[in-house]
Protein backbone atom coordinates (compact mmCIF):
# COMPACT_ATOMS: atom_id res chain seq x y z
CA UNK A 1 0.00 0.00 0.00
CA UNK A 2 0.86 3.42 -0.52
CA UNK A 3 1.12 5.66 3.02
CA UNK A 4 -0.70 9.19 2.70
CA UNK A 5 1.76 10.81 5.52
CA UNK A 6 -0.12 13.42 7.14
CA UNK A 7 1.88 15.36 10.17
CA UNK A 8 -0.48 15.70 13.76
CA UNK A 9 -1.39 19.47 13.96
CA UNK A 10 -0.20 21.39 17.08
CA UNK A 11 -1.72 23.68 19.05
CA UNK A 12 1.02 26.25 18.66
CA UNK A 13 3.30 26.50 16.16
CA UNK A 14 5.73 28.63 17.92
CA UNK A 15 5.51 27.58 21.31
CA UNK A 16 9.33 26.10 21.63
CA UNK A 17 10.63 30.21 20.46
CA UNK A 18 9.22 30.93 24.49
CA UNK A 19 12.26 28.71 25.92
CA UNK A 20 14.87 30.82 27.02
CA UNK A 21 18.55 28.93 27.35
CA UNK A 22 19.49 27.46 24.54
CA UNK A 23 16.98 28.30 22.09
CA UNK A 24 19.17 28.28 18.51
CA UNK A 25 20.41 24.91 19.74
CA UNK A 26 17.91 23.43 17.50
CA UNK A 27 15.72 26.60 15.88
CA UNK A 28 15.13 26.67 12.01
CA UNK A 29 15.50 30.06 11.04
CA UNK A 30 14.21 31.46 7.85
CA UNK A 31 16.27 33.96 6.07
CA UNK A 32 14.48 37.06 4.33
CA UNK A 33 16.17 38.57 1.66
CA UNK A 34 13.99 41.50 2.31
CA UNK A 35 14.15 43.68 -1.20
CA UNK A 36 12.55 40.22 -2.92
CA UNK A 37 10.30 39.39 -0.21
CA UNK A 38 7.07 41.44 0.06
CA UNK A 39 6.53 45.01 -1.33
CA UNK A 40 4.46 46.94 0.32
CA UNK A 41 4.21 50.25 -1.63
CA UNK A 42 4.72 49.35 -5.61
CA UNK A 43 7.76 50.77 -5.92
CA UNK A 44 9.09 46.53 -7.05
CA UNK A 45 10.96 46.68 -3.94
CA UNK A 46 10.60 44.47 -0.71
CA UNK A 47 10.60 46.18 2.21
CA UNK A 48 10.24 46.01 6.08
CA UNK A 49 6.52 46.62 5.65
CA UNK A 50 6.09 43.79 2.72
CA UNK A 51 7.47 41.36 5.90
CA UNK A 52 5.46 42.47 8.68
CA UNK A 53 2.37 41.95 6.25
CA UNK A 54 3.31 37.88 5.37
CA UNK A 55 4.79 37.18 8.69
CA UNK A 56 1.61 35.05 9.65
CA UNK A 57 3.20 32.68 6.71
CA UNK A 58 6.51 32.76 8.82
CA UNK A 59 4.43 31.49 11.78
CA UNK A 60 2.32 28.95 9.90
CA UNK A 61 5.07 27.28 8.47
CA UNK A 62 6.58 27.11 11.94
CA UNK A 63 10.31 28.79 11.77
CA UNK A 64 11.73 30.02 15.40
CA UNK A 65 13.26 32.85 13.94
CA UNK A 66 13.32 35.27 10.88
CA UNK A 67 16.95 36.26 9.30
CA UNK A 68 16.34 39.85 7.69
CA UNK A 69 19.03 40.57 5.10
CA UNK A 70 20.88 44.37 5.37
CA UNK A 71 17.67 47.23 5.06
CA UNK A 72 20.53 50.13 5.89
CA UNK A 73 20.50 52.82 4.32
CA UNK A 74 22.73 52.21 1.31
CA UNK A 75 23.65 52.87 -2.00
CA UNK A 76 22.34 49.46 -3.01
CA UNK A 77 26.20 48.71 -4.95
CA UNK A 78 25.66 45.04 -3.18
CA UNK A 79 22.10 44.52 -2.34
CA UNK A 80 22.61 46.70 1.09
CA UNK A 81 25.78 44.72 1.71
CA UNK A 82 27.33 48.16 1.10
CA UNK A 83 25.99 50.01 4.61
CA UNK A 84 26.40 53.87 4.24
CA UNK A 85 24.52 54.57 7.92
CA UNK A 86 24.25 51.59 10.46
CA UNK A 87 21.97 52.91 12.24
CA UNK A 88 19.22 54.14 9.86
CA UNK A 89 16.93 52.23 8.01
CA UNK A 90 17.27 52.55 3.61
CA UNK A 91 13.74 54.75 2.76
CA UNK A 92 13.77 51.76 0.27
CA UNK A 93 12.90 49.84 2.86
CA UNK A 94 11.11 51.91 5.30
CA UNK A 95 12.02 53.75 8.43
CA UNK A 96 12.89 52.81 11.91
CA UNK A 97 9.33 52.62 13.13
CA UNK A 98 8.66 50.02 10.84
CA UNK A 99 11.60 47.84 12.07
CA UNK A 100 10.63 48.39 15.49
CA UNK A 101 6.90 47.45 14.23
CA UNK A 102 8.24 44.58 12.83
CA UNK A 103 10.43 43.25 15.49
CA UNK A 104 7.31 43.78 17.33
CA UNK A 105 4.47 42.16 15.31
CA UNK A 106 7.32 39.04 15.05
CA UNK A 107 7.67 38.31 18.78
CA UNK A 108 3.86 38.38 18.73
CA UNK A 109 3.89 35.80 16.83
CA UNK A 110 6.73 34.39 18.97
CA UNK A 111 9.17 34.44 15.87
CA UNK A 112 12.68 35.79 16.91
CA UNK A 113 14.30 38.33 14.49
CA UNK A 114 18.00 38.17 13.34
CA UNK A 115 19.43 41.45 11.73
CA UNK A 116 22.73 41.45 9.62
CA UNK A 117 25.82 43.48 10.35
CA UNK A 118 28.27 44.05 8.05
CA UNK A 119 31.65 45.25 9.88
CA UNK A 120 34.25 43.81 7.45
CA UNK A 121 33.60 46.62 4.96
CA UNK A 122 31.32 50.01 4.79
CA UNK A 123 30.26 51.94 1.48
CA UNK A 124 32.25 54.30 -0.26
CA UNK A 125 29.55 56.73 0.84
CA UNK A 126 30.33 55.76 4.45
CA UNK A 127 30.96 59.06 6.27
CA UNK A 128 33.88 57.07 7.51
CA UNK A 129 35.05 56.86 3.99
CA UNK A 130 33.97 59.72 2.52
CA UNK A 131 36.35 61.98 4.89
CA UNK A 132 39.26 59.21 4.35
CA UNK A 133 39.08 59.98 0.74
CA UNK A 134 38.95 63.82 1.27
CA UNK A 135 42.79 63.48 2.82
CA UNK A 136 45.88 63.45 1.93
CA UNK A 137 47.78 60.23 1.78
CA UNK A 138 48.84 58.92 5.62
CA UNK A 139 45.84 61.26 6.50
CA UNK A 140 44.22 59.85 10.10
CA UNK A 141 40.68 58.80 8.04
CA UNK A 142 42.47 56.73 6.06
CA UNK A 143 43.78 54.68 8.94
CA UNK A 144 40.62 53.29 9.46
CA UNK A 145 40.69 51.49 5.95
CA UNK A 146 43.33 49.70 4.12
CA UNK A 147 45.28 52.57 2.51
CA UNK A 148 48.66 51.41 0.88
CA UNK A 149 51.23 53.07 -1.40
CA UNK A 150 51.12 51.29 -4.93
CA UNK A 151 54.03 49.03 -6.40
CA UNK A 152 56.17 49.97 -9.22
CA UNK A 153 56.95 52.54 -11.18
CA UNK A 154 55.19 55.51 -9.78
CA UNK A 155 52.88 53.41 -7.55
CA UNK A 156 50.63 52.29 -10.59
CA UNK A 157 50.40 48.77 -9.45
CA UNK A 158 48.54 47.51 -6.51
CA UNK A 159 50.06 47.05 -3.13
CA UNK A 160 49.59 42.78 -3.37
CA UNK A 161 48.00 40.49 -5.54
CA UNK A 162 44.93 39.60 -3.58
CA UNK A 163 41.56 39.58 -5.98
CA UNK A 164 38.17 40.37 -4.85
CA UNK A 165 35.73 38.02 -4.35
CA UNK A 166 33.81 39.53 -7.16
CA UNK A 167 36.45 39.12 -9.64
CA UNK A 168 39.50 41.83 -10.28
CA UNK A 169 42.25 43.05 -8.20
CA UNK A 170 41.26 43.74 -4.29
CA UNK A 171 42.68 47.11 -5.01
CA UNK A 172 41.40 50.42 -5.85
CA UNK A 173 43.42 53.56 -6.67
CA UNK A 174 42.19 56.67 -4.53
CA UNK A 175 43.06 60.14 -5.20
CA UNK A 176 46.56 61.30 -4.30
CA UNK A 177 47.98 57.51 -5.24
CA UNK A 178 47.18 55.34 -2.41
CA UNK A 179 45.46 52.35 -3.04
CA UNK A 180 42.48 50.87 -0.75
CA UNK A 181 41.40 47.44 -0.13
CA UNK A 182 38.09 46.28 -0.80
CA UNK A 183 37.84 42.01 -0.85
CA UNK A 184 34.34 42.37 -2.82
CA UNK A 185 33.02 45.36 -4.68
CA UNK A 186 35.45 48.43 -4.76
CA UNK A 187 32.33 50.15 -3.29
CA UNK A 188 32.71 48.19 -0.20
CA UNK A 189 36.14 49.54 1.13
CA UNK A 190 37.64 47.03 4.03
CA UNK A 191 37.63 48.33 7.52
CA UNK A 192 40.76 48.44 9.41
CA UNK A 193 39.65 46.57 12.40
CA UNK A 194 43.21 47.69 14.48
CA UNK A 195 42.21 50.79 14.44
CA UNK A 196 40.21 51.06 18.01
CA UNK A 197 37.32 53.44 16.83
CA UNK A 198 36.02 50.41 14.14
CA UNK A 199 35.90 48.21 17.32
CA UNK A 200 33.95 51.09 19.14
CA UNK A 201 31.65 51.58 16.49
CA UNK A 202 30.27 48.46 16.14
CA UNK A 203 29.87 47.83 19.38
CA UNK A 204 27.62 51.05 19.67
CA UNK A 205 25.68 49.33 16.34
CA UNK A 206 25.32 46.21 17.84
CA UNK A 207 23.70 47.91 21.18
CA UNK A 208 21.60 50.07 18.95
CA UNK A 209 19.71 47.30 17.36
CA UNK A 210 19.76 44.57 20.49
CA UNK A 211 17.91 47.69 22.61
CA UNK A 212 15.35 47.96 19.75
CA UNK A 213 14.82 44.29 20.43
CA UNK A 214 16.25 42.44 17.94
CA UNK A 215 17.45 38.35 19.18
CA UNK A 216 20.89 38.68 17.36
CA UNK A 217 22.52 39.19 14.39
CA UNK A 218 24.14 37.35 11.29
CA UNK A 219 27.90 38.54 11.51
CA UNK A 220 28.73 39.31 7.46
CA UNK A 221 32.36 37.86 6.17
CA UNK A 222 33.02 37.38 10.39
CA UNK A 223 36.19 35.57 8.83
CA UNK A 224 37.05 38.74 7.50
CA UNK A 225 38.01 41.58 9.36
CA UNK A 226 41.55 40.76 10.53
CA UNK A 227 43.93 40.43 7.91
CA UNK A 228 47.63 38.75 8.18
CA UNK A 229 50.37 41.12 8.63
CA UNK A 230 52.18 42.93 6.55
CA UNK A 231 49.20 41.58 3.87
CA UNK A 232 51.27 39.10 2.62
CA UNK A 233 50.81 38.08 -1.52
CA UNK A 234 49.21 34.70 -2.18
CA UNK A 235 51.36 34.26 -5.38
CA UNK A 236 48.50 32.83 -7.20
CA UNK A 237 45.39 33.44 -9.08
CA UNK A 238 41.54 32.11 -9.21
CA UNK A 239 41.54 33.03 -5.33
CA UNK A 240 37.99 33.12 -4.81
CA UNK A 241 38.13 29.52 -5.84
CA UNK A 242 40.10 28.73 -2.71
CA UNK A 243 37.75 30.11 -0.09
CA UNK A 244 36.53 27.73 2.35
CA UNK A 245 39.37 25.28 1.11
CA UNK A 246 42.41 26.95 1.58
CA UNK A 247 44.38 28.99 4.14
CA UNK A 248 44.51 32.45 2.44
CA UNK A 249 45.52 35.88 4.35
CA UNK A 250 42.62 37.72 3.96
CA UNK A 251 40.11 35.59 5.60
CA UNK A 252 40.37 33.08 8.70
CA UNK A 253 42.90 34.55 10.33
CA UNK A 254 42.90 33.54 14.10
CA UNK A 255 42.83 37.57 14.93
CA UNK A 256 38.84 37.20 14.00
CA UNK A 257 38.30 35.90 17.13
CA UNK A 258 39.52 38.19 19.16
CA UNK A 259 36.49 40.31 18.20
CA UNK A 260 33.78 37.79 18.06
CA UNK A 261 34.98 36.72 22.05
CA UNK A 262 33.71 40.44 22.47
CA UNK A 263 30.84 40.51 21.02
CA UNK A 264 29.62 37.36 22.85
CA UNK A 265 30.06 39.72 26.12
CA UNK A 266 28.31 42.43 24.75
CA UNK A 267 25.40 40.22 23.62
CA UNK A 268 25.39 38.47 26.80
CA UNK A 269 24.88 41.32 28.92
CA UNK A 270 21.78 41.39 27.23
CA UNK A 271 20.62 38.71 28.66
CA UNK A 272 22.00 35.37 27.35
CA UNK A 273 19.22 35.18 24.75
CA UNK A 274 20.68 37.16 21.94
CA UNK A 275 22.64 35.80 19.53
CA UNK A 276 25.52 35.78 16.66
CA UNK A 277 25.85 33.31 13.61
CA UNK A 278 28.86 33.92 12.25
CA UNK A 279 29.01 33.99 8.60
CA UNK A 280 32.05 32.33 7.90
CA UNK A 281 34.13 30.73 5.23
CA UNK A 282 36.93 28.26 6.69
CA UNK A 283 39.47 25.51 5.58
CA UNK A 284 38.30 22.70 7.64
CA UNK A 285 35.04 21.89 10.11
CA UNK A 286 37.61 21.87 12.78
CA UNK A 287 38.22 25.60 12.08
CA UNK A 288 34.77 26.74 11.10
CA UNK A 289 33.95 25.27 14.58
CA UNK A 290 36.39 27.52 16.46
CA UNK A 291 33.81 30.28 15.68
CA UNK A 292 31.37 28.28 17.94
CA UNK A 293 33.50 27.94 20.90
CA UNK A 294 31.82 28.49 24.08
CA UNK A 295 32.87 32.10 24.30
CA UNK A 296 32.44 32.82 21.21
CA UNK A 297 29.29 33.27 18.31
CA UNK A 298 26.63 30.63 18.62
CA UNK A 299 26.11 29.58 14.89
CA UNK A 300 28.11 29.18 11.99
CA UNK A 301 26.37 28.38 8.92
CA UNK A 302 28.12 24.84 7.66
CA UNK A 303 28.64 25.44 3.93
CA UNK A 304 30.43 22.08 3.90
CA UNK A 305 26.76 20.39 3.76
CA UNK A 306 25.39 23.35 1.28
CA UNK A 307 28.18 22.90 -1.31
CA UNK A 308 28.01 18.72 -1.07
CA UNK A 309 26.77 17.62 -4.17
CA UNK A 310 23.75 15.32 -4.46
CA UNK A 311 26.14 12.20 -3.16
CA UNK A 312 25.23 10.15 0.12
CA UNK A 313 28.36 8.86 0.39
CA UNK A 314 29.46 12.15 1.01
CA UNK A 315 26.54 14.45 2.49
CA UNK A 316 27.33 11.01 5.34
CA UNK A 317 30.82 12.46 5.26
CA UNK A 318 30.07 15.82 6.03
CA UNK A 319 27.94 15.64 8.53
CA UNK A 320 30.09 13.34 10.20
CA UNK A 321 32.74 15.85 10.06
CA UNK A 322 30.30 18.57 10.87
CA UNK A 323 28.70 17.30 14.37
CA UNK A 324 32.28 15.77 15.35
CA UNK A 325 33.92 19.60 15.13
CA UNK A 326 30.84 20.82 16.35
CA UNK A 327 30.86 18.86 19.88
CA UNK A 328 34.03 19.02 20.35
CA UNK A 329 33.68 22.75 21.43
CA UNK A 330 30.12 21.97 22.64
CA UNK A 331 28.30 23.46 20.23
CA UNK A 332 25.83 22.49 17.32
CA UNK A 333 25.82 22.46 13.69
CA UNK A 334 24.39 25.01 11.79
CA UNK A 335 22.65 23.15 8.43
CA UNK A 336 22.05 25.55 5.71
CA UNK A 337 20.90 24.31 1.60
CA UNK A 338 20.33 27.35 0.09
CA UNK A 339 20.82 31.52 0.93
CA UNK A 340 21.23 34.34 -1.53
CA UNK A 341 24.60 33.98 -2.55
CA UNK A 342 24.24 30.91 -4.64
CA UNK A 343 22.74 29.13 -6.97
CA UNK A 344 19.31 27.24 -5.37
CA UNK A 345 19.44 23.40 -4.82
CA UNK A 346 16.32 22.15 -6.46
CA UNK A 347 19.04 23.61 -9.61
CA UNK A 348 22.23 22.59 -8.13
CA UNK A 349 20.86 19.06 -7.65
CA UNK A 350 19.85 19.19 -11.44
CA UNK A 351 17.04 20.90 -11.57
CA UNK A 352 13.74 19.79 -13.14
CA UNK A 353 11.61 16.67 -11.54
CA UNK A 354 14.69 15.24 -10.15
CA UNK A 355 16.22 18.56 -8.70
CA UNK A 356 12.95 19.24 -7.46
CA UNK A 357 12.87 15.44 -5.56
CA UNK A 358 16.62 15.61 -4.49
CA UNK A 359 15.62 18.69 -2.78
CA UNK A 360 12.83 18.18 -0.83
CA UNK A 361 14.52 15.03 -0.10
CA UNK A 362 17.57 17.08 1.00
CA UNK A 363 14.99 19.52 3.28
CA UNK A 364 13.75 16.35 4.95
CA UNK A 365 17.46 15.25 5.78
CA UNK A 366 18.53 18.67 7.37
CA UNK A 367 15.52 18.91 9.67
CA UNK A 368 15.77 15.41 10.52
CA UNK A 369 19.75 16.28 11.81
CA UNK A 370 20.59 17.39 14.96
CA UNK A 371 21.14 21.01 15.31
CA UNK A 372 19.69 24.22 13.83
CA UNK A 373 18.56 24.61 10.26
CA UNK A 374 18.12 27.65 7.83
CA UNK A 375 15.55 27.79 5.14
CA UNK A 376 15.92 30.51 2.65
CA UNK A 377 13.08 32.12 1.24
CA UNK A 378 11.22 29.96 -1.76
CA UNK A 379 13.19 26.74 -0.66
CA UNK A 380 10.08 26.14 0.80
CA UNK A 381 8.24 26.65 -2.33
CA UNK A 382 10.67 24.75 -4.18
CA UNK A 383 12.01 27.50 -6.18
CA UNK A 384 14.84 26.47 -9.04
CA UNK A 385 17.08 28.99 -10.24
CA UNK A 386 15.96 31.73 -12.96
CA UNK A 387 18.99 30.88 -15.00
CA UNK A 388 17.94 33.16 -18.14
CA UNK A 389 18.01 36.56 -16.62
CA UNK A 390 18.62 39.05 -19.13
CA UNK A 391 22.03 41.06 -18.48
CA UNK A 392 20.46 44.40 -18.83
CA UNK A 393 18.31 43.08 -15.49
CA UNK A 394 21.10 41.79 -13.98
CA UNK A 395 22.34 43.44 -10.66
CA UNK A 396 24.63 41.49 -9.11
CA UNK A 397 28.14 42.90 -8.66
CA UNK A 398 29.90 39.93 -9.00
CA UNK A 399 28.27 39.58 -12.09
CA UNK A 400 29.12 42.83 -13.38
CA UNK A 401 32.48 42.76 -12.51
CA UNK A 402 33.11 39.47 -13.84
CA UNK A 403 31.97 40.25 -17.45
CA UNK A 404 28.94 38.11 -17.63
CA UNK A 405 29.88 34.62 -15.38
CA UNK A 406 26.65 32.25 -15.18
CA UNK A 407 25.37 30.90 -12.13
CA UNK A 408 25.94 34.22 -9.68
CA UNK A 409 23.40 35.83 -7.24
CA UNK A 410 20.63 37.18 -8.85
CA UNK A 411 19.08 34.17 -10.34
CA UNK A 412 18.11 33.10 -6.73
CA UNK A 413 16.91 36.73 -5.65
CA UNK A 414 13.62 36.47 -7.54
CA UNK A 415 10.72 38.16 -5.78
CA UNK A 416 8.31 35.55 -4.33
CA UNK A 417 5.33 34.59 -6.04
CA UNK A 418 2.72 34.48 -3.29
CA UNK A 419 -0.51 34.21 -5.46
CA UNK A 420 -2.64 34.85 -8.43
CA UNK A 421 -2.03 33.54 -12.19
CA UNK A 422 0.48 36.52 -13.35
CA UNK A 423 3.61 38.43 -12.28
CA UNK A 424 4.41 39.85 -9.54
CA UNK A 425 2.16 37.04 -7.66
CA UNK A 426 1.21 38.53 -4.80
CA UNK A 427 4.30 40.19 -4.50
CA UNK A 428 3.32 44.40 -4.35
CA UNK A 429 1.24 45.83 -6.01
CA UNK A 430 2.90 47.04 -9.32
CA UNK A 431 6.34 45.21 -10.24
CA UNK A 432 9.03 43.36 -9.33
CA UNK A 433 13.37 44.72 -9.37
CA UNK A 434 14.34 41.52 -10.97
CA UNK A 435 11.58 39.72 -13.54
CA UNK A 436 9.49 36.87 -12.56
CA UNK A 437 9.14 33.65 -15.11
CA UNK A 438 6.01 33.84 -16.15
CA UNK A 439 5.62 29.57 -15.21
CA UNK A 440 5.54 30.21 -11.33
CA UNK A 441 1.65 30.42 -11.14
CA UNK A 442 1.88 26.92 -9.77
CA UNK A 443 4.93 27.69 -7.41
CA UNK A 444 3.07 30.81 -5.36
CA UNK A 445 2.31 30.13 -1.71
CA UNK A 446 -1.49 30.43 -2.11
CA UNK A 447 -1.79 27.72 -5.08
CA UNK A 448 0.43 25.09 -2.89
CA UNK A 449 -1.58 25.54 0.32
CA UNK A 450 -3.41 22.70 0.88
CA UNK A 451 -1.72 20.64 -1.95
CA UNK A 452 -0.98 17.62 0.37
CA UNK A 453 1.85 16.52 -2.58
CA UNK A 454 3.22 20.41 -2.45
CA UNK A 455 6.63 21.07 -1.46
CA UNK A 456 4.58 23.88 0.88
CA UNK A 457 2.80 21.12 2.57
CA UNK A 458 6.02 19.32 2.79
CA UNK A 459 7.92 22.15 4.78
CA UNK A 460 5.07 22.81 6.43
CA UNK A 461 4.50 18.87 8.02
CA UNK A 462 8.12 19.00 8.76
CA UNK A 463 8.05 21.34 10.73
CA UNK A 464 5.11 20.36 12.70
CA UNK A 465 7.00 17.04 13.53
CA UNK A 466 10.19 18.46 14.30
CA UNK A 467 8.53 19.81 17.02
CA UNK A 468 6.24 17.06 18.32
CA UNK A 469 9.54 14.03 17.46
CA UNK A 470 12.46 15.27 20.25
CA UNK A 471 14.54 12.71 18.45
CA UNK A 472 14.19 15.06 15.61
CA UNK A 473 16.17 17.85 15.56
CA UNK A 474 17.14 18.37 19.37
CA UNK A 475 21.04 18.24 19.88
CA UNK A 476 20.17 16.80 23.45
CA UNK A 477 17.76 14.22 22.30
CA UNK A 478 20.64 11.43 21.96
CA UNK A 479 23.48 10.86 19.23
CA UNK A 480 22.77 10.04 15.68
CA UNK A 481 23.52 6.48 14.83
CA UNK A 482 24.42 5.17 11.32
CA UNK A 483 22.68 1.94 10.70
CA UNK A 484 23.62 -0.73 7.86
CA UNK A 485 22.18 0.24 4.41
CA UNK A 486 22.54 -0.96 0.86
CA UNK A 487 24.51 1.61 -1.30
CA UNK A 488 23.46 5.11 -2.02
CA UNK A 489 20.86 5.09 1.12
CA UNK A 490 21.54 6.33 4.24
CA UNK A 491 19.47 5.54 7.43
CA UNK A 492 19.89 6.83 10.66
CA UNK A 493 18.44 6.45 13.84
CA UNK A 494 18.03 8.85 16.74
CA UNK A 495 15.82 8.30 20.36
CA UNK A 496 12.18 6.99 18.72
CA UNK A 497 13.25 8.83 14.78
CA UNK A 498 14.85 6.96 11.75
CA UNK A 499 15.29 8.85 8.92
CA UNK A 500 16.32 6.97 5.54
CA UNK A 501 17.61 8.90 2.52
CA UNK A 502 17.80 7.06 -0.91
CA UNK A 503 19.49 9.06 -3.10
CA UNK A 504 19.75 6.65 -6.07
CA UNK A 505 18.38 6.91 -9.38
CA UNK A 506 16.05 3.33 -8.55
CA UNK A 507 13.86 2.26 -6.21
CA UNK A 508 15.30 0.42 -3.16
CA UNK A 509 13.72 -1.65 -1.02
CA UNK A 510 14.66 -2.20 2.67
CA UNK A 511 13.39 -3.95 5.83
CA UNK A 512 10.89 -1.33 7.12
CA UNK A 513 12.89 0.68 9.86
CA UNK A 514 9.92 1.77 12.04
CA UNK A 515 6.20 3.38 10.98
CA UNK A 516 6.47 6.05 8.15
CA UNK A 517 5.77 9.56 9.35
CA UNK A 518 6.71 12.12 6.69
CA UNK A 519 8.08 11.70 3.01
CA UNK A 520 9.61 13.74 0.68
CA UNK A 521 7.95 11.40 -2.13
CA UNK A 522 5.23 8.29 -1.60
CA UNK A 523 6.51 5.47 0.04
CA UNK A 524 5.07 2.19 -0.24
CA UNK A 525 5.02 -0.45 2.35
CA UNK A 526 3.63 -3.65 3.84
CA UNK A 527 4.69 -2.66 7.40
CA UNK A 528 7.83 -5.59 7.51
CA UNK A 529 9.64 -4.07 3.79
CA UNK A 530 9.39 -1.00 2.65
CA UNK A 531 10.03 0.34 -1.40
CA UNK A 532 11.67 3.65 -1.26
CA UNK A 533 11.37 5.79 -4.28
CA UNK A 534 14.33 7.45 -6.06
CA UNK A 535 15.85 10.63 -4.60
CA UNK A 536 13.93 10.36 -1.72
CA UNK A 537 13.88 10.73 2.05
CA UNK A 538 11.49 9.56 4.68
CA UNK A 539 11.11 9.85 8.21
CA UNK A 540 10.06 6.85 10.67
CA UNK A 541 8.56 6.85 13.69
CA UNK A 542 9.87 3.39 15.81
C1 LIG B 1 28.26 37.82 2.14
C2 LIG B 1 26.89 38.22 1.75
O1 LIG B 1 26.01 37.16 1.96
C3 LIG B 1 26.96 38.62 0.29
O2 LIG B 1 25.69 38.80 -0.26
C4 LIG B 1 27.80 39.85 0.19
O3 LIG B 1 27.98 40.17 -1.18
C5 LIG B 1 29.18 39.63 0.81
N1 LIG B 1 29.12 38.97 2.07
C6 LIG B 1 29.88 40.95 1.01
O4 LIG B 1 29.26 41.69 2.02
Amino acid sequence: MTHELTAPRLASASSKTTESVGWWRDAVIYQVYVRSFADSDGDGVGDLRGVRSRLPHLARLGVDAVWLTPFYVSPQADGGYDVADYRTVDPLFGDLSDADELVRAAHALGLRVIVDVVPNHTSDRHPWFREALAEPPGGPARARYHFRPGRGPGGMLPPNDWESVFGGPAWTRAAGGEWYLHLFAPQQPDLNWEHPEVAEEFASVLRFWLDLGVDGFRVDVAHGMVKAPGLPDIGRGAQATLIGTEPLPFFDQDGVHDIHRSWRRLLDEYGGDRIGVAEAWAPTSERLALYVRPDELHQAFNFRFLTCPWDPALMRTVIDESLAATAAVGATTTWVLSNHDVVRHVTRYGGGAQGLARARAAALLMLALPGSAYVYQGEELGLPEVADLPAEVRQDPAFLRTAGQDGLRDGCRIPLPWSGQEPPYGFGPAGTWLPQPRDWAGLSVAAQTGDPHSTLELYRAALELRRALPGLGSPDAGPLVWQPSPEGVLLFTRPGFACTLNGRGTVVELPSPGRPVLSSAPVETDGRSVRLPQDSCTWWAL
